[in-house]
């Protein structure tokens, strides 16, 4: 089989991660080619901090991304499957991965290629997949599966780690505190869904490789985390056109407005969040029914 894999990553663990997948591939024979995805102006890693950090939320959230340096698909015309690798931002596919799936060159590539989309991020996805499913099904590609690794500490845990990390570049344990980030276990692990690949497609049953990838915990669904990435989400898209109206990235007219919407988060992340996962749990009960069809929802490519 011929893999083209296109990739955007700050820190290597996207690309780290589908490497992995990739690796029953490329021992078996498959030839596999990583192709980065590349912003026209770098994003900062590490970030250096917080205001640079947010000044990425209101166009995340707009799908607004800002563009990427055009790519070159003629090697790539004959793949038999396409991989897409990357992360969320803001609830939201990257900027780098959102303006790939706008480009008009991609869009044209992607149309009828069989697509695998592997998300490395902290632990909100849902809403990021229900975005590339979208994109994906309106270029006519055929997205067979989806692959997600995340961070498996607390969502508290995760959001100090993950701020120190991508903010200061401090990775590693510290104190009381976890290694940021997907662990080493789980990225060596990733490839238990290359092996799945390598099976499907060996015997061209690739309408079994996403129910396949799901049983292999690809899709780790939480319906409390996705509760509050849905709650997040909307309020989210109230924020971002009213900080955009200031002006676009690095505008000093917005910066007051970005400074409010950071300290709301912090406010919701710690002190409301808690509060809205006792409410959630105390209706469980009545959420059943949604949450079996959410479930069925974010685990179905097909959409
Ligand atoms: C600006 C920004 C926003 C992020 N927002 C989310 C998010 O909404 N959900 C999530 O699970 N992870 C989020 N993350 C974490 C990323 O998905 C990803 O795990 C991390 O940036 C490392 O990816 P990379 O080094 O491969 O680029 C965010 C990261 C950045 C830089």
């Amino acid at each position: 089989m011929k893999v083209s894999v296109f990739y955007y990553t700050q820190s290597g663990q996207s690309l780290e991660a589908v490497k992995r997948v990739c690796a029953p591939l490329e021992q078996r024979g498959d030839a596999v080619r990583y192709v980065p995805i590349e912003p026209l102006e770098p994003f900062p890693f590490p970030w250096g901090n917080a205001s640079t950090f947010f000044q990425a939320f209101p166009e995340s959230r707009l799908l607004l991304p800002a563009p990427i340096k055009p790519i070159d698909f003629s090697a790539d015309a004959d793949a038999d499957l396409v991989m897409i690798a990357g992360q969320s931002w803001y609830l939201s596919p990257s900027q780098p991965i959102e303006a790939f799936l706008q480009n008009e060159g991609a869009r044209a590539f992607l149309k009828g290629k069989k697509v695998v989309f592997v998300n490395a991020c902290r632990n909100m996805w849902a809403m990021t997949f229900k975005e590339v499913r979208l994109q994906l099904k309106s270029m006519g590609a055929d997205f067979v599966g989806h692959i997600v690794l995340q961070d498996r500490y607390p969502n508290l845990v995760s959001v100090v780690t993950i701020v120190r990390w991508l903010i200061y570049g401090r990775k590693a344990a510290e104190g009381l505190f976890p290694a940021a980030g997907v662990s080493d276990v789980e990225i060596q692990g990733a490839s238990k869904f290359g092996e799945v690949i390598a099976d499907v497609s060996a015997n061209d049953d690739w309408d079994n490789l996403q129910p396949r990838l799901v049983a292999k915990g690809g899709s780790p669904y939480r319906s409390a985390l996705v509760f509050m990435e849905r709650t997040g989400h909307r309020i989210f898209g109230i924020w971002a056109p009213l900080i955009r109206k200031k002006g676009g990235p690095g505008s000093k007219e917005r910066e007051g407005r970005l400074k409010a919407f950071e300290w709301y988060l912090y406010f919701v992340l710690f002190v409301a969040s808690p509060f809205g996962l006792c409410v959630y749990y105390l209706t469980y009960i009545f959420r059943l029914w949604k949450i079996k069809k959410e479930k069925a929802d974010l685990t179905n490519v097909k959409g």
